[in-house]
Formats: structure tokens, C-alpha cells, sequence
């Protein structure tokens, strides 16, 4: 199978890695060159780690990154029968990409977002086509975690749902059919509690240290809260919260001033070197 992926940044070069070891030749997009060569070096280092740890074959691992084609031009992605949308988390570049997508590739080609909490119809909108559109949300690192929320907007058709799904179980995940509204499933549960432990640590009730080996430790969870959103992203945390305070209302998913302070600032996360913690 041929698949496009659009933004090679931390989710579409683990969905690029995890594709081209299911077999699929791979066209990776960026808009930034040098988001291409990070996104390559991402998914070699990432190759690397699997054959030192015995999971995979060193011909495998030379196999699959050889399936990858990586670069800037949107209009390589016309052969591909899915194209997954993994661009950075703003609804308007979302649209614009969905926009253009129609334009490019064939009459059967899936169209799927990895969008962490944009309702997937409002995306459908933007295309001519809102039937062939579906949410196909992958978590991180993607080469590890082994779920997939596949979520139908108003308009998909139920064979981009069947074809989806069946190309969810092809790449070893368990596909989760979650509802069309903003978050799906588990942004709506993650989220408003990541924002808790930011609040946690903005009104001095404990320090960040402590707030994430509380968790690791009291609830067994592998990360704590603020490691945790530092691994996702601040700004993919902010534009979370984001949406489904746009889409709920509710308090507990309005996003914290420290956390809107730090993206501002340009603390990211893992991703920038600072966050709730240095790296
Ligand atoms: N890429 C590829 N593989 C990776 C990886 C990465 N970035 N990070 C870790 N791994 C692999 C390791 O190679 C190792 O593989 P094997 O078991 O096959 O040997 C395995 O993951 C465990 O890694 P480590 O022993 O180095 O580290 P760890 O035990 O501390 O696990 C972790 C790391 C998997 C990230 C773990 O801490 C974890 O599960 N954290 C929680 C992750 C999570 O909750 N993700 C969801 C985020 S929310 C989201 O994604 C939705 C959204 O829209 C924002
Ligand atoms: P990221 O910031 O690491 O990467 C985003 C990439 O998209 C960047 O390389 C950027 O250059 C590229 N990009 C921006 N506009 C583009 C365009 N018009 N065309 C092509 N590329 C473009 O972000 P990420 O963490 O990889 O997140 C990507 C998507 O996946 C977002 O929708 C995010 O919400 C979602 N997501 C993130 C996580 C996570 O934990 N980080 C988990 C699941 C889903």
C-alpha cells in the first residue's frame, strides 16, 4: 500500500516508521526542509534502537527506512491510496492542507487526520469529498503505543471506515471507534488532568518532581502528568485544550496562564530541550 504522510515531526515520523515497517511504501511531507532531515534522523535513530534491542532485523530495519520518501513537495503524495495528516496542531493549516489534498490525490484515496482534538467533520468541510475524510489518531511515541482512535465524521462513508480500520489492524494496533467531538476519547480524559497537574504546580501546591513521581509511583502510570505533556508537546497541549474548551465550555479544559506562558515563551517540551523539565 502506498501511503502519504503530512509533517514529519514527532507523530508523522513515528507514523512514517511504523507504516514502512508494515510493508507500505511511505511519502513523507514537510513544509520545512529541515523537518524532513530531523524526521529521517528521528525514524533512524528510532530503526536503530529496535535492531540493538533485538526487535528487529538489521536487513529489516535497512528495508523499511528505504521505503521511506521524504520531502517538501505536497503534490508527491498524488499515488497514494491514505494519506495521513500529521501537521502541527492549528486548525487553519489543518483546512488548507484538506483544501489542497482534494486537488491531488485520486478519486478512492482516504483522507485521515491525526489531529489530537479537531473535530474530524469540521476538517470533512474543507474537501469536496467528506466522505473518503476520517480521524485516524495515533499516540506517542507511535512505534510503542498500541492503540488508534478511528473516528467517522458526520459524512464518512462506511468503506473509509472498514478500509480504515482494516488498515489500523495491517500495521499491529487496536483500532478504537471513537466519537466525532473535540478530544474523541482520551484527549477528553488526558487532557483536563495533565491541565490539573499544571495548575497543581502554578499554585505552588507541589513541584513538578514530585507532582510526576506521585503518579508514577501512588498510580503506576509510566510518566507523570508534566513529563508526560512535556513528551506530547506544550503547544500540542495548549491547542488540545484549546479545542474542547472551544467545544465544552467547561472550566477544567481551559488552559492554565503558565501553560499559554510557556508555549509563548517557546518552552515546548522535550521537543524545545524545556518544559516542566530540562532535557
Ligand atoms: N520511539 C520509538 N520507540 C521508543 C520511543 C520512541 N520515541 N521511546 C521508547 N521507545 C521504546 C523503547 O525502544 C522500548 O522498546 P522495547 O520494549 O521494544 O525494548 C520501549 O519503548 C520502552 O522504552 P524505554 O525502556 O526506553 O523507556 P520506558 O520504559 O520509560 O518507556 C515510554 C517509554 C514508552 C514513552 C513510556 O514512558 C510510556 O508509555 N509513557 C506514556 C506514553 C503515553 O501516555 N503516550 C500517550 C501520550 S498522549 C497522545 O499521544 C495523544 C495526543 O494527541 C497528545
Ligand atoms: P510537531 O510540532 O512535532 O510536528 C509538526 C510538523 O508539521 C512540523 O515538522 C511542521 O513543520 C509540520 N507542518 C506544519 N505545517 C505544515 C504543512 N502545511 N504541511 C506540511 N507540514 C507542516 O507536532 P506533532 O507532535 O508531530 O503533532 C502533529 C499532529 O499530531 C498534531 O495534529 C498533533 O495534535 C497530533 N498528535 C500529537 C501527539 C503528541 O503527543 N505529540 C499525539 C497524537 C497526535
Amino acid at each position: 500500500m502506498r501511503v502519504g504522510v503530512i509533517g514529519l515531526g514527532l507523530m508523522g515520523s513515528g507514523i512514517a516508521e511504523v507504516c514502512a515497517r508494515a510493508g507500505c511504501d511511505v511519502r513523507a511531507v514537510d513544509v520545512v526542509e529541515d523537518a524532513v532531515t530531523a524526521g529521517l534522523d528521528r525514524v533512524r535513530a528510532s530503526l536503530a534502537r529496535a535492531v540493538e534491542r533485538g526487535k528487529l532485523p538489521s536487513a529489516g530495519s535497512e528495508a523499511a527506512f528505504a521505503r521511506i520518501d521524504a520531502g517538501t513537495d505536497l503534490e508527491a503524495l498524488c499515488d497514494c491510496e491514505l494519506v495521513i495528516e500529521a501537521a502541527s496542531e492549528d486548525e487553519a493549516v489543518k483546512v488548507g492542507l484538506f483544501r489542497r489534498l482534494d486537488g491531488i490525490v485520486g478519486p478512492d484515496a482516504i483522507l485521515a487526520s491525526n489531529t489530537s482534538a479537531i473535530p474530524i467533520s469540521r476538517l470533512a468541510a474543507a474537501t469536496a469529498h467528506p466522505e473518503r475524510v476520517i480521524g485516524l489518531h495515533f499516540f506517542n511515541p507511535a512505534p510503542v503505543m498500541g492503540l488508534v482512535e478511528v473516528i467517522a465524521g458526520l459524512h464518512t462513508a462506511t468503506h473509509t471506515r472498514e478500509r480504515a480500520e482494516g488498515f489500523v489492524r495491517s500495521l499491529g494496533k487496536t483500532a478504537v471507534a471513537a466519537p466525532d467531538r473535540a478530544g474523541f476519547i482520551v484527549n477528553a480524559l488526558l487532557v483536563p488532568y495533565l491541565l490539573a497537574g499544571i495548575r497543581m504546580l502554578d499554585t505552588g501546591g507541589a513541584s513538578a518532581d514530585d507532582i510526576d513521581t506521585a503518579m508514577r509511583l501512588g498510580c503506576g502510570h509510566p510518566m507523570g502528568p508534566l513529563e508526560l505533556a512535556d513528551l506530547a508537546g506544550l503547544d500540542t497541549v495548549a491547542a488540545a485544550a484549546k479545542s474542547l474548551h472551544r467545544e465544552f465550555g467547561e472550566p477544567l479544559y481551559s488552559p492554565p496562564p503558565l501553560l499559554l506562558r510557556m508555549v509563548e515563551s517557546g518552552m515546548l517540551g522535550r521537543k524545545s530541550g524545556r518544559g516542566f523539565h530540562t532535557y
